[in-house]
């Protein structure tokens, strides 16, 4: 069934691993993820983007992930990512959505307390639950380029009021991950110090880490091999991101690392096969990329096998 994460984070959190929320925009990209969790017996966020809804029409991806939970009979909690006003989070939540984040993080501290608590009361009515965020990643989502002078820490000291004022269910911070390949230009750091300074300040309380892909080099280096070009791509250590997941952190965040599964995949398919012109000859092994991709980030990094 369709689930919110209340009961997924409260789980997470006592039993110290992470949920993956996964970005989604297609079948095959839906059917790897859930293959890969219905294997494992993981429980699962698909999470979709204004984007992904633009791409795909969102009454084609709702449907695609109805089909993927009778397929599955596994818990799966349909979650908005970013939702830049409180006209897209109603319209998912009125679409049949259980979970949705505003994202009001650029905002000034008082509108995005505004905002955040109108999605609240109109989600909470509906028992829909919401993901609000404190500090700004840099990076790129939904065509919009945060540099990295603009984006900012969390601070700790604001997080109290933020939750209290407008009774979020978990909340996004930013410790040093960005959206996208390429998230460090030298060593890659990220701040545990603030997770622990909000963790002190909201006990029990669920964080979700975006920006978590760990732009795995094989698919990188597969993308440079065949043709592409993505010179000094990197992401976050999975050592680092398997130390966020054992803390309060119940929710990390990961679209980089399927889109470069697929794209990988299907260059390396091309260049084997130049001859192929039928879709599903290369949909096939991007699809079982993403399923073998996914299923590493459930066993080795988020701990979240056999937990659903
Ligand atoms: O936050 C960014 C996610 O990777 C979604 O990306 O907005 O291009 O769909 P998108
Ligand atoms: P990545 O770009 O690291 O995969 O982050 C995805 C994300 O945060 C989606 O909200
Ligand atoms: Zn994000």
């Amino acid at each position: 069934p369709l689930v919110t994460t209340k009961e997924m984070f409260e789980k997470a959190y006592k039993g110290g691993y992470a949920i993956g929320a996964f970005n989604v925009n297609n079948m095959e990209i839906i059917q790897g993820i859930t293959e890969a969790a219905k294997e494992l017996n993981a429980p699962l966020i698909l999470q979709v983007s204004k984007g992904a809804r633009n791409y795909a029409n969102p009454i084609y991806l709702t449907k695609l992930v109805e089909a993927a939970l009778e397929d599955t009979g596994l818990p799966i909690c349909l979650h908005l990512d970013h939702g830049d006003s409180f006209e897209t989070c109603k319209s998912c939540i009125d679409g049949g959505f259980t979970s949705v984040m505003i994202d009001g993080s650029h905002l000034p501290f008082e509108e995005n307390i505004a905002v955040t608590k109108r999605v609240v009361e109109y989600a909470h009515d509906r028992g829909v639950v919401v993901e609000g965020e404190l500090g700004r990643l840099a990076g790129v989502e939904d065509e919009i380029k945060v540099s990295a002078e603009d984006s900012s820490y969390t601070r700790p000291e604001e997080v109290y009021e933020f939750a209290s004022k407008t009774g979020v269910d978990s909340l996004a911070i930013a410790i040093g991950t960005s959206h996208g390949a390429f998230k460090f230009k030298g060593e890659p750091k990220l701040r545990f110090d603030i997770l622990e300074k909000v963790t002190e300040i909201l006990p029990g309380f669920p964080i979700v880490l975006h920006g978590a892909s760990s732009v795995i080099p094989e698919f990188v280096d597969m993308i440079n091999k065949y043709g592409g070009n993505m010179p000094g791509a990197q992401g976050v250590p999975e050592n680092l991101l398997r130390q966020a997941a054992k803390s309060a952190v119940c929710k990390i965040n990961i679209d980089s690392d399927l889109r470069l599964a697929m794209t990988g995949t299907i260059r390396k398919y091309f260049a084997e096969h130049p001859d192929h012109f039928d879709p599903r000859q290369y949909l096939k092994p991007a699809r079982e990329a993403i399923k073998q991709m996914v299923a590493h980030k459930i066993v080795d990094v988020l701990g979240c096998d056999n937990k659903a």
